[in-house]
């Protein structure tokens, strides 16, 4: 299966950790149709790790755990396929995943096979207890190749967090997306460091295999399995433009069925969502430092400042940074992607004063001067 777009959906892990079941994922699915968040482009609902029982069953097949999920998981992902979403489960590469349930290594085809007949469409791929000696390479392969052969059209979400270069095998695996960097937190310290990891990754990122700069972390506010200490509303915000901007994945990690407007406000911004999922996925290039451009399918340019500093900073765009010199006779109209304010270049530059961990995301359309 090959994606266009960076995947969007909702991710059990942020917030929730072991703490899930079956009338989570409903209620989740619910809300993800009655809140609008389906509309707006989420569409997997996917649960992580610590679903299943610590054993196999006599045939060898990973079994849910009938506490948590009663109904068993074929049952699950009927309810959340008749809410017109798809489903997303979770394995790892290693003996166990990093919650110590079993997990993939050896038991890729019969795995795959078992995750096809549930109804799965999305596999999230860990990198825990991986035995020594077996390359991370071949291991991703060997389940790229099961869930090719499963039957079913199955979206492969590699999480290798970016180590052994990662970047430098991944696409031979027949990943849809791959964790570029380690986990994320709810705090601005984690944001910034997924972001400056990120930058040298960009041209590894495009169609067809999308650099997944981890989960959001809109909305968690400080609560849950990854909470710590939660951001600003500016934070937040931040944090949501590059991950757009960057065309990363855009999973959700708050819980949803307590959402605050701030949150659903940043959440289904359809103008930020629609540079993250233009239809092109053109790498972004850097002008200066945290000044990121990206040419859009219609011809616009998305443009985003980003001031991860701890004091306030004048950034400045000017045509001649786009390559729109004197002789294209053209200039831009600019849009907040944010404010909706609009703005002209008449001196041929434009001045903006970021507050520390601010983000400008603009999109700029060339016309006549
Ligand atoms: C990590 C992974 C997280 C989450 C967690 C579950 O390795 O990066 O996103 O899946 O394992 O234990």
């Amino acid at each position: 299966m090959k994606v266009n777009t960076p995947p969007m959906g909702w991710n059990t892990w942020n917030t929730f950790g072991d703490k899930i079941n079956e009338e989570l994922i409903r209620q989740t699915a619910d809300v993800m149709v009655s809140s609008g968040l389906k509309d707006a482009g989420y569409e997997y609902l996917v649960i992580d790790d610590c679903w299943s029982l610590k054993e196999r069953d006599a045939e060898g097949r990973l079994q849910a755990d009938p506490e948590k999920f009663p109904s068993g998981m074929k049952a699950v992902a009927d309810y959340v396929h008749s809410k017109g979403l798809k489903f997303g489960m979770y394995s790892c590469c290693g003996t166990l995943t990093c919650g110590q349930y079993p997990a993939s290594y050896e038991h890729e085809t019969v795995d795959a096979e078992t995750f096809a007949s549930w109804g799965v469409d999305f596999l999230k791929y860990d990198h825990c207890f991986k035995p020594q000696n077996e390359p991370s390479d071949m291991l991703y392969r060997k389940m790229g190749m099961a869930l090719a052969n499963s039957g079913r059209d199955i979206l492969f979400s590699a999480c290798s967090w970016g180590v052994n270069e990662t970047h430098k095998w991944i696409k031979s695996t027949d990943a849809d997306m791959w964790r570029s960097t380690g986990d994320i937190f709810d705090k601005w310290e984690s944001v910034k460091q997924i972001y400056e990891q990120n930058k040298a990754l960009q041209p590894y990122n495009g169609r067809g295999c999308f650099n997944d700069m981890d989960m959001l972390i809109v909305g968690m506010n400080g609560k849950g399995n990854v909470g710590l200490g939660g951001c600003t509303e500016t934070e937040y915000r931040t944090h949501f433009s590059i991950w757009a901007m960057f065309a990363s994945p855009l999973m959700i990690g708050c819980d949803i069925r307590s959402m605050d407007d701030a949150t659903k406000n940043i959440l289904m911004n359809k103008d930020v969502i629609a540079i993250n999922q233009d239809e092109n996925a053109r790498q972004p290039y850097e002008i200066g430092s945290d000044l990121w451009v990206r040419l859009l399918a219609n011809g616009d340019l998305a443009i985003m400042f980003v001031n991860a500093g701890d004091t306030a900073r004048h950034m400045a765009i000017s045509l001649r940074d786009v390559g729109l010199t004197r002789a294209s006779h053209k200039t831009l109209k600019l849009t907040d992607m944010w404010s909706k304010e609009e703005f002209d270049m008449p001196n041929e530059i434009k001045v903006f004063n970021l507050e520390p961990h601010e983000c400008k995301l603009l999109r700029g359309k060339i016309v006549d001067e």
